[in-house]
């Protein structure tokens, strides 16, 4: 593997008697997707509170590009490079589209207080959020109150502001949950597109199989905290811990 962007060491968290991540260790070449699978309660979100600074790790180390970024706050780690988007929705309902790719766009540069100030809502920063809704085929909802436009449109909205930030490292949590089959589509076509610009590494959970064999050039499957396999799709699809995982503990109940 080419020098990884990102590296993970024994990675633990446990809260209280719950260890919910454990031990996990991996690496990532740059520009690499990789998926987390699991079943529910598996660990994945809490490896990403982690990597994203959300969650301090009890123990373990997390390095991106070479720095040791264990324990950094979120804006920190953000500013570093990683941005995530979250399993639930988050974006400003009340603002426009375009309102909420400018203050993303402005956050990255600190100013993200200035961006209320009308007077600062400047040139380059409202072309540059016209430049991402374009390469997101969202241009069309620019004016648009967040808040009414569709659930899928919300998650590419949550996409779009995932990418001003300008990282290098993008972690996806259920980017396709919820979605009607051609948003999945248009979330699936729009996230290989990104990928091939060679720009970004990406880390994507997802329950939804086709899209993670659809994406995926390595996955990574967790089972309660634990990394269970590590492979390209196809060791994954053929491996019978992984069968197990989702299915071996109900069939195993029912043999008893
Ligand atoms: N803040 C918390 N406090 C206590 N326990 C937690 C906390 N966050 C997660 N857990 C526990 O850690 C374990 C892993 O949860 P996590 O949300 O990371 O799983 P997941 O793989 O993302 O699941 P899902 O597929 O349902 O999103 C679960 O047992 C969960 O109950
Ligand atoms: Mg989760």
């Amino acid at each position: 593997m080419s020098t990884p962007i990102l590296q993970v060491s024994n990675l633990t968290k446990r809260f209280g008697g719950v260890t919910a991540v454990s031990d996990v260790s991996l690496d990532v070449a740059p520009t690499e997707t990789l998926a987390i699978i699991g079943p529910n309660g598996a660990g994945k979100t809490t490896f990403y509170n982690m990597l994203s600074g959300r969650m301090t790790p009890t123990s373990g180390l997390i390095v991106f590009e070479g720095q040791d970024i264990t324990g950094l706050p979120p804006h920190r780690i953000s500013r570093l490079g990683v941005s995530r988007s979250f399993q639930i929705n988050n974006i400003f309902t009340e603002m426009t589209v375009r309102e909420n790719v400018e203050v993303a766009l402005t956050a990255l540069t600190g100013d993200s207080r200035k961006w209320f100030n009308v007077a600062s809502r400047n040139g380059p920063v409202q072309d540059k959020a016209d430049a991402l809704l374009d390469q997101l085929s969202l241009s069309h909802l620019a004016h648009q109150r967040a808040g009414v436009i569709s659930y899928g449109d919300k998650r590419l909205v949550e996409i779009a502001v995932v990418l001003a930030t300008e990282p290098r490292l993008v972690l996806l949590d259920e980017p396709t949950a919820g979605m009607t089959p051609s948003e999945t589509r248009q979330v699936t076509d729009l996230v290989k597109r990104l990928s091939e610009t060679g720009q970004y590494t990406f880390l994507i959970t997802e329950h939804d199989m086709n899209v993670v064999f659809d994406l995926a050039h390595r996955i990574l499957v967790m089972h309660r905290g634990g990394s269970l396999v590590l492979g390209t799709p196809d060791e994954v699809k053929g491996h019978p811990d992984v069968r197990k995982a989702y299915l071996g503990e109900e069939s195993e109940e029912n043999a008893a």
